[in-house]
């Protein structure tokens, strides 16, 4: 039974997390160090990890005083549903590593706070579960792997109420990742593998990077297994004007500037340098959303600017799901929130109004 969310727990999170930092350290104490290595490290020198959270740090707002704003609404709209701002939980799996409830409190936590989920596919429970314990959990991510297996999943997702597929582009093997590979961390198969294990399945999650599947798709083998969904999908994973252009010409219905939180190839470029190219590429005609790197609500607000349609967070999720379960989660989003509340109040701007002027160089 996954742990409820109750005033209680929900008062007992506030009071114990003022800020996000607190919680980060609470998730880092409660996590064995080969795991928080897991969590936080990245691939190669983690060149890219620390360009994404240094890339905000290099704008500043230039606010607007007296802007007779009468209120911050900061709710928003994605594939034709609201959500209380323009912010989801990325996928992230082993979620049962970080908390015994995983991405069943992550959809509770999600649906509490009126914001939306994507659910992984290697998952520690199956996606049925985690849909029912939140119809936050909107989407849901995977790979390209196994046709068989993707076709399974697919038809899963469609019958238990997911909008739309998000398909991970950035990791046909996993990244060159020296913080786990110097630890002691190893993979508990058991945690990520509940999707596979259900009846009809292949009783385990496909080895990723195992046999040629996982490299040898091309946009149209992908986008032609894809358009027999009734599902939308989403490309999670592209870092350029070509991959956003290719995307959409091959049916996405939006995109994720995301580098997986650098954790895939390193030395690539920091998500928010790259969301203006992308988002010129796109002209508009799907929604770009960013990941990688946001570390607090003026973040969120800084990629709004520059022209993303909504946000995800990983590891600060993670941090907040490992703090307290969905209670952590909850007062995690909260933070966010009310930081971005803040910090658009002070701005004297509502995110319709957020685009590039509203920044310049640090
Ligand atoms: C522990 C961990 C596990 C992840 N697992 C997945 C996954 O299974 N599928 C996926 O598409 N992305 C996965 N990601 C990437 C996230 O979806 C997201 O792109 C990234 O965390 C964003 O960067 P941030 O952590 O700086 O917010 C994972 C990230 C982390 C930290």
């Amino acid at each position: 039974m996954a742990e409820p969310l109750t005033d209680e727990s929900i008062a007992g999170a506030r009071a114990a997390f003022r800020t996000l930092e607190q919680v980060e350290r609470a998730a880092r104490r409660r996590m064995p160090a080969p795991v928080w290595d897991f969590l936080a490290g990245g691939s190669g020198a983690e060149d890219t990890l620390r360009d994404n959270t240094a890339a905000f740090d290099r704008w500043r707002f230039r606010p607007r005083a007296l802007s007779g704003m009468r209120s911050v609404g900061m709710s928003s709209e994605l594939f034709g549903k609201s959500m209380a701002a323009p912010l989801l939980v990325a996928p992230f799996a082993p979620d049962g590593l970080f908390h015994q409830d995983g991405f069943k409190a992550v959809a509770a936590a999600c649906e509490a706070a009126g914001l939306a989920a994507v659910a992984p596919s290697s998952c520690s429970f199956p996606m049925e579960e985690v849909r029912s314990a939140g119809e936050s959990a909107r989407f849901f991510q995977l790979p390209p792997t196994e046709p068989d297996v993707m076709r399974w999943l697919i038809e899963r997702a469609e019958k238990a109420g997911y909008e739309a597929l998000f398909v991970t582009v950035d990791q046909p093997v996993i990244g060159w990742r020296e913080r786990v590979r110097a630890g002691d961390f190893t993979f508990d198969q058991s945690l990520t593998g509940a999707n596979f294990a259900v009846p009809g399945g292949p009783g385990r999650a496909p080895v990723l990077g195992s046999g040629s599947r996982w490299l040898d798709w091309t946009w149209e083998t992908l986008s032609s297994l894809l358009s027999r969904s009734s599902l939308p999908f989403v490309v999670k994973g592209v870092l350029t004007a070509e991959d956003a252009r290719a995307a959409v010409r091959f049916g996405a219905a939006g995109v994720v500037v995301s580098n997986h939180g650098g954790r895939q190839l390193h030395s690539v470029p920091a998500t928010l340098r790259q969301l203006p190219e992308v988002v010129e590429a796109i002209g508009g005609s799907v929604p770009v959303l960013l990941d990688s790197g946001l570390r607090r609500g003026s973040d969120v607000v800084k990629a709004l600017a520059l022209g993303a349609d909504a946000v995800l967070i990983g590891r600060a999720a993670a941090h907040g799901l490992a703090a307290g379960g969905a209670s952590g989660l909850l007062r995690t989003l909260e933070l966010f929130m009310e930081e971005m509340t803040t910090v658009l109040a002070l701005l004297g701007r509502n995110p319709p109004q957020l685009t590039p002027e509203v920044l310049q160089p640090s």
